[in-house]
């Protein structure tokens, strides 16, 4: 018999999804989490050069001076808080890896933790694998999909170890105001517990929003843990490289597990990252304008679709389109969506909401148009 810990978790009936697509050779993927664009050039290099320079042995396992360095003056200049490079950054395997770490790092079985949904599922996952409860606040369509303090608060509960929280959300694509979020912290900091706050669409902004970092808000740094990545920002998804931001001491424990699971991250794909944070910063904007483009069209696109309706994000590269009104569960009308349209996108209730369904404009603009068409005609038909 295996681990309870592994068994208490799900596999994602969206593999189910991805079985009927393998049947279609016609199939429009607009489920993807990861950007579209390859890496630039310039940060591809710095690896080459890298590796042709030696860097292919361990790192110390905190990660590269230099990148830690960077990290800590970027939170600095963006945040304007101070966090040593020496003692307060761990470079970890991803985003992912991050995320594992500080939930295994601070959770104890029974251990409250509570997830606002639509949440993003390996959060789910993490806390289960810790021995955690799961704690589900849900966020309302009519609120935009944004924290309610009163009702987050009616959950918090002496067992209540953290929080976990993310903006801009992945699927919804909502961007937390800066009221909502330093009266979290000032909950955290009043009912003592941990806001794990996973930033890594940070820069997926569009219009007028501003994001707002957990870490940057008073008394903050000691109850927040801070998770960051490469992947989206730079769209560097396969090198695997993201990064922890907590306090001395909390950072020394987490850096036992980091190592025990890694020993450390990818030391090439390090090396890049250093040339990401140096190098010049348009890349970022370019695609933000390309993906902001995406995002209009699609939201017009759905809206104008009957049984359709999209609250418009105001950040990531998602979509969160409401199906309520097809009173079909979110996972079934997927499937519909493969076998009659061709088209593949993600349920709702795999990110704990069901009656919505994710779509990812992190494709090029001619499969958007040709999915939008299709779905177009199969609900005129439906
Ligand atoms: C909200 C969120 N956090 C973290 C991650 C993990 O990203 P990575 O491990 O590539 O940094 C993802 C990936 O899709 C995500 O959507």
């Amino acid at each position: 018999m295996l681990a309870q810990r592994i068994l208490s978790v799900e596999r994602s009936p969206f593999y189910s999804i991805m079985d009927l697509a393998a049947k279609r050779s016609d199939c429009l993927y607009l489920h993807l989490g990861e950007p579209d664009f390859d890496t630039p050039p310039h940060i591809v290099q710095a690896c080459q050069k890298a590796l042709a320079g030696g860097s292919t042995h361990y790192t110390p396992d905190r990660g590269i001076p230099e990148l830690r360095r960077l990290i800590a003056k970027k939170i600095q200049t963006e945040s304007h808080v101070g966090y040593s490079f020496e003692d307060e950054i761990l470079i970890t395997a991803g985003g992912q890896a991050a995320l594992h770490t500080a939930i295994m790092g601070t959770v104890n079985p029974g251990d409250e933790v509570v997830l606002l949904s639509p949440y993003y599922p390996p959060y789910l996952a993490n806390v289960l694998l810790a021995g955690g409860v799961p704690i589900v606040v849900p966020m309302k369509s009519e609120e935009d999909f944004t924290p309610n303090l009163e009702i987050i608060e009616r959950h918090i509960t002496k067992k209540t170890k953290a929080l976990v929280l993310h903006s801009p959300n992945n699927p919804t694509g909502s961007v937390y105001g800066k009221g909502a979020l330093s009266q979290l912290v000032d909950l955290a900091v009043r009912r003592n517990f941990f806001i794990i706050s996973d930033e890594v669409y940070e820069k997926y902004i569009y219009g007028d929003q501003v994001h707002w970092s957990l870490v940057s808000f008073p008394n903050a740094k000691e109850r927040v843990i801070l998770v960051n990545s490469f992947s989206k920002t730079y769209a560097m998804t396969g090198w695997r490289v993201g990064y922890i931001a907590a306090p001395r001491e909390t950072l020394l424990q987490f850096l036992k597990y980091h190592h025990t699971v890694n020993i450390c991250a990818n030391s090439a794909a390090q090396e890049a990252c250093v040339a990401a944070l140096e190098g010049p910063q348009g890349c970022i904007q370019e695609m933000v304008e390309e993906y902001d483009q995406r995002r209009q069209f699609l939201m017009k696109g759905l809206n104008g679709i009957p049984g359709i309706r999209c609250i418009p994000p105001r950040g990531a590269f998602y979509i969160f389109a409401d199906i309520r009104e097809l009173k079909m569960a979110s996972l079934d009308f997927t499937k519909y969506l493969v076998e009659e349209a061709g088209v593949v996108t993600a349920n709702g209730s795999g990110f704990g909401t069901d009656g919505f369904i994710r779509l990812s404009y992190a494709a090029p603009m001619d499969q958007l148009r040709e999915a939008w068409r299709r779905m177009q005609l199969f609900l005129e038909r439906a």
